[in-house]
């Protein structure tokens, strides 16, 4: 049973680390909504089309007064018969997080964005912020393929200011023969 297990587990791993290109994610929606218009207002929040398999996220919003005091509320669902939570429920603190990057989910996904957005300060922010052509897009631990959505809420002043809600496909693994060669290879030579 153990040893069943665990050469189910290295032949997982190594279809993972062999797909290379093979695997992919890609956002499929975005949705952004202001719960407050008078202290939110959403420009933009669209995707632009790449390819088959690729887009990019653009967003563009304007902070009427500035926001000292921000919650991040970050929850990743999955879909089956509707999107159900998966993995990732979790709160920070955004002012605290620019100070000291001390949360590694969110660390994550802020050195995805880093290079494309406007948000590398730290506390307040205030007037247009922006994320522009974000395709750059790694997924630093193994998913099974699926369709995911990535739910974003603000809050400030501990209440919920607006929204960014991203919808993406993932797929693990398209057995280009490459990988399909490494993958039983290993498993052969672990079963003998
Ligand atoms: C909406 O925004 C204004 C600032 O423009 C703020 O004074 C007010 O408290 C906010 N309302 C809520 C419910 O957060
Ligand atoms: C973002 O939206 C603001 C307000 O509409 C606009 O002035 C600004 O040019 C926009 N920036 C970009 C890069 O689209
Ligand atoms: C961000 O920019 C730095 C320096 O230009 C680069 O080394 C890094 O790979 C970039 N990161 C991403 C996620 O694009
Ligand atoms: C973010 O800001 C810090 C301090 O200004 C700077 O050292 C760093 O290079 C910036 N990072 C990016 C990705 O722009």
């Amino acid at each position: 049973m153990h040893h069943s297990v665990s050469i189910f587990g290295i032949s997982f791993l190594v279809a993972y680390l062999g797909c290379g290109e093979a695997h992919f994610l890609k956002m499929t929606n975005a949705v952004c909504k202001s719960y407050n218009q008078s202290w939110v207002v959403v420009h933009y929040c669209r995707l632009k089309a790449y390819s088959r398999t690729k887009t990019s996220l653009n967003i563009n919003i304007t902070l009427s007064e500035p926001a000292n005091n921000i919650l991040v509320h970050a929850k990743t669902m999955k879909r089956a018969n509707g999107y159900k939570p998966f993995l990732f429920d979790f709160t920070i603190d955004a002012c605290e997080f620019m100070r000291r990057r001390n949360h590694p989910v969110a660390k994550i996904i802020w050195n995805m964005i880093k290079n494309v957005s406007t948000i590398n300060h730290t506390c307040p922010y205030e007037g247009v912020q922006m994320l522009s052509d974000f395709h750059h897009v790694e997924v630093p631990i193994p998913l099974p393929s699926g369709d995911y959505l990535l739910l974003i809420d603000w809050l400030f002043d501990g209440k919920p200011q607006f929204a960014t809600n991203v919808y993406f496909t993932f797929v693990e693994d398209l057995l280009p023969t490459s990988s399909k060669h490494r993958r039983s290879s290993l498993s052969f030579r672990i079963d003998v």
